[in-house]
C-alpha cells in the first residue's frame, strides 16, 4: 500500500509540479506514494460555480464557503484514517517530527486555502489540522502543500538512495548540519579543512559535531535552547 496524498485545491494544475521530478518524481513513478488532486470548484452547487463569498462582519477579501469545501472533502476524503491538513499561515509550524509522523501513517489529505481564509465552521466540523510552513504569507496553500509533501516523501521507505545521509542532516538531531566539502582540495585560494583529509575518523566526527554546535548556537538560538533543555 503506497502512501496516499489527496490534495484539494482550486489549482489542480499546480500538481505534481516539482514533485514530478527528482527523488519525489521517481518515487511517484515507482508507486511508493500516490497523488490525487480534487478541484474544489467541482463541488460548487450554484450556477456560477462560486466557491467563495464576502466575509461576515465585513472587511477585505473573500472566504472559502464551508458547504463547498465540506462537499469536496466528503466526496474524496470521507474516510478518517488520514489526517486532514489545512495549509494556513495560522497553523502550527511544521516540524521534522510531524513530517516523520506523517510519513509513518497511511497518507494525508491536504487542503489548500485561497482568498482571505476558510469559513471557521468547516475547520471544526471536518476536523482540519491547520499547518503553517513558516512565518510568512503565501498567496495560497499550494506551495505549502508541495513543501510538506516533499519533506514527507523523502522519508518513505526506499525513496532515499543513501539512508545514512538522512540521519546526520539538519534537525534530525536537533542541530544544523556541519559544512560539506568536495574536490578540488584548493579552490579560489580556499582549502578543505585539513582534518577532513586526515583519515582520522574520530577527529573528523569531533570536528563535525563542533561545527554543528557552533552553527546552531549562532544561527538558531531557539533550536540550541530546545536541545539543551532535553539533554540537561
Ligand atoms: N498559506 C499561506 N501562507 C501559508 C504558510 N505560511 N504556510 C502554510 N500555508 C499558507
Amino acid at each position: 500500500m503506497s502512501w496516499a496524498a489527496t490534495v484539494l485545491t482550486l489549482y489542480p494544475e499546480m500538481f505534481p509540479g516539482p514533485l514530478g521530478h527528482s527523488l519525489a518524481g521517481r518515487a511517484l513513478e515507482e508507486e511508493i506514494w500516490s497523488l490525487e488532486t480534487v478541484n474544489i470548484r467541482d463541488h460548487a452547487t450554484d450556477k456560477h460555480a462560486s466557491v467563495d463569498d464576502t466575509p461576515a462582519g465585513g472587511g477585505a477579501g473573500m472566504v472559502l464557503k464551508p458547504d463547498v469545501l465540506a462537499a469536496a472533502i466528503d466526496a474524496s476524503a470521507g474516510e478518517t484514517e488520514r489526517p486532514r491538513l489545512l495549509m494556513s499561515p495560522r497553523g502550527a509550524p511544521l516540524t521534522q517530527s510531524r513530517v516523520a509522523q506523517l510519513a509513518e501513517g497511511p497518507g494525508a489529505v491536504l487542503i489548500c486555502g485561497r482568498f482571505e481564509g476558510v469559513d471557521e465552521r468547516v475547520i471544526e466540523a471536518r476536523n482540519l489540522e491547520e499547518v503553517s510552513i513558516g512565518d510568512y504569507v503565501l498567496s495560497g496553500g499550494e506551495p505549502a502543500a508541495l513543501v510538506l509533501l516533499d519533506a514527507v516523501v523523502r522519508l518513505l521507505p526506499d525513496v532515499m538512495g543513501n539512508a545514512l545521509s538522512g540521519e546526520a542532516e539538519s534537525f534530525s538531531g536537533g542541530l544544523l548540519e556541519y559544512p560539506h566539502y568536495t574536490r578540488p582540495r584548493s579552490w579560489e585560494g580556499r582549502d578543505i579543512p585539513e582534518v577532513l583529509l586526515s583519515g582520522d575518523h574520530g577527529r573528523i566526527a569531533k570536528w563535525r559535531a563542533e561545527r554543528s554546535e557552533e552553527l546552531t548556537q549562532s544561527r538558531r538560538p531557539d533550536l540550541w535552547a530546545a536541545r539543551r533543555h532535553t539533554t540537561d
